[in-house]
């Protein structure tokens, strides 16, 4: 099996559990999300994993489209650019605004005990490739001296720790720039843009 589909199944992005932990860091940041349509947007945004064999590698960004159009058919337009723009690495490729799911789907990674996190994704196979990317030497920069430490020379729990710190700067340092689902905004047009960009991402523990 695809190591995606795992990751749906079990694994980081698991269907009866990433929804609602991306629910309780919209919750966290802004109020609770009584909009059915953004639960849609929560149990579909990361469909685009199934089948795929990494998780953060070059075109993983594309793993927004198939949810997004699931959501699109469902909720229109606006709810689609939502998911579209839930990916850091769609943004940045396509020079678009991070939207309101992008900071809740980070959100969810922060709030994800370690005693959840750990075991899942080791048993799906992502931790391995979570661990290497966020300690890949060109991301040594974008880390505190204290973060550096911990990703860097720790065990899984420290990595863990310090991964789940960095996000959570990246997430406050963000905060007042979301732009929330437009729906005259054409995801689709703008990505014909997309394979121009060769900026790297950072990784984000399956969050990208
Ligand atoms: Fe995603
Ligand atoms: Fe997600």
């Amino acid at each position: 099996m695809k190591l995606g589909t795992k990751s749906l199944l079990w694994g980081a992005h698991a269907f009866f559990l990433h929804p609602f932990q991306v629910g309780w860091g919209w919750r966290q940041l802004w109020n609770f999300p009584w909009d059915v349509r953004l639960w849609i947007c929560f149990f579909f945004h990361d469909a685009g994993y199934i089948k795929r064999d990494q998780m953060d590698g070059d075109g993983s960004e594309e793993h927004v489209i198939l949810g997004a159009e699931i959501v699109r058919s469902i909720c229109g337009p606006e709810y689609a650019d939502e998911c579209y723009r839930h990916s850091r690495e769609w943004c940045r490729q396509t020079g678009q605004p991070y939207s309101r799911l992008c900071l809740a789907d980070k959100m969810a990674f922060v709030l994800t005990p370690w005693w959840l996190y750990l075991p899942m994704t080791r048993l799906t196979g992502e931790l391995d490739e979570y661990m290497s990317r966020s300690r890949e030497d060109h991301r040594r920069s974008g880390y505190t001296e204290e973060q550096r430490e911990l990703i860097f020379n720790g065990g899984q729990r420290a990595w863990l720790q310090g991964l789940q710190s960095y996000t959570l700067s990246w997430v406050e340092a963000h905060r007042g720039e979301v732009v929330p689902g437009r729906a005259n905004e054409s995801a689709v047009a703008v990505r014909a843009g997309v394979m121009e960009c060769t900026e790297v991402a950072n990784s984000n523990g399956g969050e990208r």
